[in-house]
């Protein structure tokens, strides 16, 4: 299980149109180590865990910073994260890293809108170990695009900054990096379709030398859902599940606290155990032998009738 703690937002800015940079801090002593291309989770004021990516890599920070792009038409997570105040807390789960930076004797960054903020910290740590890389940063418009000046002022020509205007005849053309394959290593975070350009056009180079971070997991649901009901086995509790929610969504409604931390179907971390039903199972981490006694509920669901869990 994740360890939390609750921390105070200290601070607020807008890095970019939409993105807003919040600093949380205020622990006894200094905080759980930031790694590059590390991440937090964060118990949203809607109730509900996201997770985003550190932008300051740090040993022992006192304060962990992350950019959070308003997503109107999002699951609310983002909504809320924008109303927060300075002086209000939350609860934030540990860093983890899905993400690490492997040792290579270059590298190329590879950024595509919000995704910039673990490639961010990653160039603040290999420019503190003098390592070779370049970067490139795609965004839509200069107010799209987080920490222009920073990465500027860090990196200078090693640093590629496009704005393709929203018109997809206008993108950056990749090939001139990777017809070639070399010894540097990729990172690259962004939008879904940049990183699958970058899958396709890399097919060629050396096995393990692409990273990608992708938050995006599984949808927790889908449009052709359907409502279930789910019976609580200990607490003999009934609970209806829409069809526009999911199990743990449903029971986080009604008042049943569970645990969560991705919310997408990729840490394992809200595993139930299942004790009858047909379960449509989504998830990216059960294995085979664990299905039939077992559901994540942040994203799995009935496939027909109705399912009892160990809660
Ligand atoms: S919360 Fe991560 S798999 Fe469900």
């Amino acid at each position: 299980m994740p360890q939390s703690m609750k921390l105070d937002l200290l601070s607020r800015r807008d890095v970019a149109q939409d993105i807003a940079e919040f600093v949380f801090g205020n622990s006894p002593g200094p905080l759980p180590a930031a790694e590059p291309g590390g991440h937090i989770a964060i118990e949203t004021p809607s109730g509900a865990m996201r997770q985003y990516s550190l932008v300051h890599p740090g040993s022992a920070p006192a304060a962990y910073t992350i950019a959070v792009k308003h997503e109107e038409s999002g699951r609310g997570g983002s909504r809320a994260m924008h109303k927060l105040a300075v002086g209000e807390s939350v609860l934030v789960q540990n860093p983890a890293n899905n993400f690490p930076l492997g040792s290579a004797s270059e590298y190329l960054l590879i950024a595509g809108g919000i995704g910039v903020t673990p490639i961010y910290s990653m160039v603040q740590h290999l420019m503190s170990e003098k390592a070779r890389l370049r970067m490139i940063y795609c965004a839509r418009s200069a107010q799209d695009a987080a920490y222009v000046p920073e990465l500027q002022e860090l990196l200078g020509d090693r640093l590629t900054v496009h704005f393709d205007g929203g018109d997809a005849s206008n993108l950056y053309d990749f090939w001139d990096d990777f017809a070639e394959p070399s010894k540097a290593h990729v990172y690259c975070c962004g939008p879904g379709p940049l990183m699958e350009e970058i899958k396709g056009i890399s097919g060629h180079w050396p096995d393990g030398a692409i990273h990608f971070e992708d938050f995006a997991g599984v949808a927790a649901v889908r449009e052709d859902d359907q409502s279930f009901e789910v019976n609580l086995q200990k607490s003999g509790q009934t609970i209806t599940v829409p069809d526009d929610k999911s199990i743990l969504e449903a029971l986080r409604d009604a008042g049943v606290s569970t645990t969560s931390s991705c919310e997408s179907g990729t840490c394992g971390t809200c595993k139930c155990r299942l004790v009858s039903g047909d379960v449509d199972h989504r998830d990216m981490v059960l294995m085979d032998e664990e299905k039939p006694n077992h559901i994540m509920i942040c994203v799995s669901r009935a496939a027909s009738g109705g399912l009892v869990l160990d809660l």
